[in-house]
């Protein structure tokens, strides 16, 4: 998709300059995140640079705001004045960041504060102070967790209404869903303590102009929000700088469901109050009019001068229910393209109106019932034969690359000659482990073709980007086995729920500090969410041993790794103080991570479980006119290495024949 790929560079850029609290307390993996009690969580924006201006307020016609949240199961929580009148509680949120994950980005939402239609009144209203206040108060009313350092929201942000300045892919710009979303331009500069808003819809007509005079200082409103957390009956308390703080958000999808979803953030707006007049709204635009019809008033300005980061997430059902902190069932999901989004409106107004083609999610029942599982396979045997008497001749291992997670969008091809062929398109992805960590960029796909026995062949080409910039192309098969029936059920769309998935990636890469990547053979093994459409698996580098007919690997028998890397320390350190050696390594770069590139390869030759990640032998040691004799001096301070390291004699000569065999590629001079 066209702009998913402009949005792979605004990652890389985006990743670069990735600061601040949130995203050190988070493994942040690109288009996932993975919260302190270890929920993955789907990621929709990530914001680093850019203001915030919010206007918290109140709404005096609140019959009118509950009508544009007609259908959807929410209500509009109230604020009660001690004199008997009720106002709604509403918000109107401006943004202007220059730098996110979907690049600069400006937006104007419109957010009613919510509730569940049948809370109790207890739950559905606060008692309003004189000084409109607690309008803002809403946000902090909620509960601590004291272990996840969560601060969670307890009404929901209803998202009426969002102009913004991108329109981004539809993939990225899931934010968008149940809201709706128009192109509009979104204004804010600062001069000294002056602040100005202007915000303009897609024809040009002005929905706000804000004109606002920023406080002294952070706190300077606290004591009136104080008072108003009193009058409400809200304790206000002061969390450290890395609470977090969850913004539970609702949106309804046309009349249909409502999704759910948390903003998640570590920093808190300064309050201030807005004076009369200072803030106001024009008719001309649908937004201001719908304002206007609400009887929207504007009391207290939320600024928030550096924006550090805020992710936006759609929460999953599985780590919700997992972690048990929902407030409320997050509906199965998956995504729908084009369809058309009925707007949230006023009564009156023309309801259908500018329909927009956005991502839709829709409410889905997991398949009924598990299936009993698929028996494994009892493989053939000819009625005269034994158990098999061959064993295995060559000796193996694996070493954890990393576990890879992503996100897919299904698009059917149909049933073609050789099989029903569906393309599942990484929509967000990511591959983190200690060999890799890198986001999968858009455009990677699973070109699967589905065969009549069942059996799915992934065929999967993907790039990957590493945190430093590093693109990394991968492709595999593999095979996705959906069970004996699994043609004729994924024509209906009916799948086990978590089919295993075994693929064998290879990786091609330009950057030389990735060059072993390029020579490892993998595996991975995982299963496919099939309800989430999300697939999880970990790879591992296959490397081949000796022969299996020795007992234990060279490695083994040394005593591991510990062995390997005293007998490198000794062997580095006696090379570097040699008289005639130690000028190959004058230079100090030259021996920076040496020691290390040394144990890998020394544990790897010997069979052990690494993977030497330095170049070869050849082209590390060529040019360095390497003698006859320098080599016979570096195979005798090796065996001494060894004996000092009391090697056993079988081993000692073993590995010594091991060294003696790289001569060819490292000596260059011949005799003296
Ligand atoms: C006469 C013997 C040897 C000399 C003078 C020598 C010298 C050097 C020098 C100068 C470098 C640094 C090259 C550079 O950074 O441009 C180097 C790299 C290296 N050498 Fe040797 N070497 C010798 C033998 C060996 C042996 C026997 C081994 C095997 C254990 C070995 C393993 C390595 C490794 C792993 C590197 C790092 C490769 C990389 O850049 O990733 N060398 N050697």
């Amino acid at each position: 998709m066209e702009t998913g790929v402009q949005d792979g560079g605004i990652v890389r850029e985006a990743a670069a300059r990735r600061r601040g609290a949130l995203f050190d307390k988070y493994i942040l993996t690109g288009k996932t995140y993975t919260t302190a009690s270890g929920d993955v969580i789907p990621n929709e924006l990530q914001y680093y640079d850019g203001e915030m201006a919010h206007l918290y307020g109140e709404c005096a016609d609140v019959p009118a705001v509950n009508r544009a949240l007609a259908g959807s199961g929410y209500k509009a929580l109230t604020l009660n004045y001690p004199d008997g009148r009720r106002v709604a509680a509403a918000q109107l949120w401006s943004s202007r960041f220059t730098d996110s994950s979907i690049g600069p980005y400006g937006a104007l939402f419109i957010v009613v504060i919510a509730v569940r239609d049948d809370a109790p009144e207890s739950e559905s209203s606060i008692a309003a102070d004189r000084n409109g206040a607690s309008s803002a108060l809403v946000m902090f009313d909620g509960s601590f967790d004291p272990v996840a350092r969560v601060y969670e929201n307890r009404a929901r942000l209803f998202l009426v209404r969002l102009l913004d300045t991108t329109q981004v892919a539809i993939d990225v710009g899931r934010e968008r869903m149940g809201t709706d979303k128009r192109p509009g331009t979104v204004e804010m500069s600062r001069s000294g303590r002056r602040l100005s808003v202007s915000i303009k819809d897609q024809a040009g007509r002005a929905v706000v102009r804000g004109d606002l005079q920023l406080a002294d200082h952070a706190a300077a409103y606290m004591p009136q929000i104080a008072q108003a957390a009193a009058t409400a009956g809200i304790p206000l308390r002061q969390f450290s700088c890395d609470t977090e703080y969850s913004y539970p958000a609702v949106a309804r999808i046309g009349q249909g469901p409502v999704v759910s979803w948390q903003w998640r953030s570590d920093v808190v707006p300064q309050f201030q109050p807005i004076a009369p007049a200072s803030v106001v709204f024009d008719q001309g635009s649908e937004e201001g009019w719908m304002l206007l019809a609400w009887g929207f008033t504007p009391k207290i300005l939320g600024y928030f001068p550096k924006v550090r980061g805020v992710v936006t997430g759609l929460a999953d059902r599985t780590s919700l229910s997992a972690t048990g902190r929902s407030m409320m069932p997050v509906p199965s999901i998956h995504a729908v393209q084009s369809v058309p989004l009925v707007r949230a409106a006023l009564s009156g107004a023309a309801e259908a109106a500018g329909r927009l083609p956005v991502l839709r999610f829709v409410v889905d029942d997991l398949s009924p019932g598990r299936r009993a599982p698929v028996p494994p396979p009892a493989f053939e045997k000819r009625p005269d034969a034994g158990p098999p008497t061959a064993q295995p001749r060559w000796g193996w291992s694996t070493t954890f690359l990393g576990s890879l997670t992503a996100l897919l969008r299904k698009e059917v091809v149909g049933v073609t000659p050789d099989g029903l062929r569906i393309n599942w398109h990484v929509t967000s992805g990511s591959f983190v482990g200690p060999g890799l960590d890198a986001t999968v960029l858009p455009g990677a796909a699973d070109w699967m073709r589905i065969r009549r026995d069942g059996v799915a062949i992934v065929n999967v080409h993907a790039c990957f980007e590493t945190r430093q910039g590093v693109r990394v192309f991968g492709s595999y098969g593999g095979i996705f086995d959906l069970g004996p029936d699994g043609f004729a059920r994924a024509l209906r769309d009916d799948y086990d729920e978590l089919p295993p998935v075994v693929v064998t990636p290879t990786y091609a890469t330009a950057d030389p500090r990735l060059e072993w990547l390029n020579r490892a053979q993998c595996v991975g093994v995982g299963r496919v969410d099939m309800s989430a459409l999300r697939v999880e698996f970990d790879v591992y580098v296959v490397r081949v041993g000796r022969r299996v007919s020795q007992a234990a690997s060279l490695y083994d028998r040394l005593g591991g790794h510990d062995v390997i890397v005293a007998i490198t320390d000794d062997f580095v350190a006696a090379i570097l103080a040699h008289g005639q050696l130690g000028r190959f390594f004058a230079n100090a770069h030259i021996q920076e991570g040496l020691r290390d590139r040394v144990v890998d390869l020394l544990c790897e030759i010997s069979g052990g479980p690494c993977v030497y990640k330095g170049r070869d032998m050849r082209t590390a040691h060529k040019g360095l006119g390497i003698t006859e004799s320098d080599w016979q001096i570096a195979v005798e301070l090796f065996t001494a290495a060894l004996d000092r390291n009391k090697v056993a004699p079988r081993e000692r000569s073993e590995f010594v024949q091991i060294i003696e065999d790289m001569k060819g590629s490292i000596v260059e001079v011949s005799g003296r």
